[in-house]
């Protein structure tokens, strides 16, 4: 994916909104078939055929969890128990951009709330925690193992680190104009721990 001629390393997951019927192309078909053979049984599948289906239709609404359990011949218990399980799957839609807070511990002390705060007035996100434009939904979540750059934010793919308002501006600009940051994150290079040797 491109943008300017530039990698940009935010993917945009509106490209996969559904459309059209729920139905696998024979692509789809012969990936999940490649899928399930490197795992010993269906039910082991179960997590990257999800993925691969929300990747295709950007959320796992109950058909298509059903046409996910037909496809791996499971119950759709079996697959609804997995989805519900993992915060990562997406059970609702979202704007294209999700933002993901982390205000755990680490990102607490740092001002997650005042984080949540910011971009919830800069980007007018309501209490159903979608943006007035649609583009953004917001959500707070627990630890995503970046504790030592807190406070930090996930966006779609992607991570953002020891955030500012400055950066924050800087981040929901660029993506209220479609244009993520480009590779590679300004914020890495600022990491201030020294690993142990
Ligand atoms: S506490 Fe925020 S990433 Fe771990």
């Amino acid at each position: 994916m491109s943008h300017d001629g530039k990698s940009i390393h935010l993917r945009d997951m509106s490209a996969f909104a559904i459309e059209g019927p729920l139905e696998w192309t024979d692509q789809d078909r012969a990936q999940i078939e490649q899928i399930r053979g490197r795992y010993p049984t269906s039910r082991a599948a179960i997590m990257p055929v999800l993925w691969h289906a929300q990747r295709k239709f950007g959320w796992l609404s109950f058909d298509v969890m059903r046409l996910v359990a037909e496809t791996l011949g499971l119950h759709p218990s079996e697959v609804l128990e997995v989805a519900s399980f993992y915060t990562m799957f997406k059970k609702e839609p979202t704007g294209r951009y999700l933002i993901q807070v982390c205000h755990t511990l680490s990102c607490a002390l740092n001002g997650a709330d005042r984080v949540v705060e910011y971009i919830t007035q800069k980007l007018d996100i309501g209490e159903d925690g979608h943006s007035a434009c649609g583009r953004f939904t917001l959500m707070r979540v627990e630890c995503l193992a970046a504790c030592g750059s807190a406070p930090m934010m996930q966006i779609n793919d992607d991570f953002y680190e020891l955030l500012t308002e400055a950066k924050l501006d800087q981040i929901l600009d660029g993506l209220s104009n479609d244009k993520p940051l480009p590779l590679p994150r300004p914020e890495v290079d600022q990491w201030t721990y020294t690993p142990v040797s």
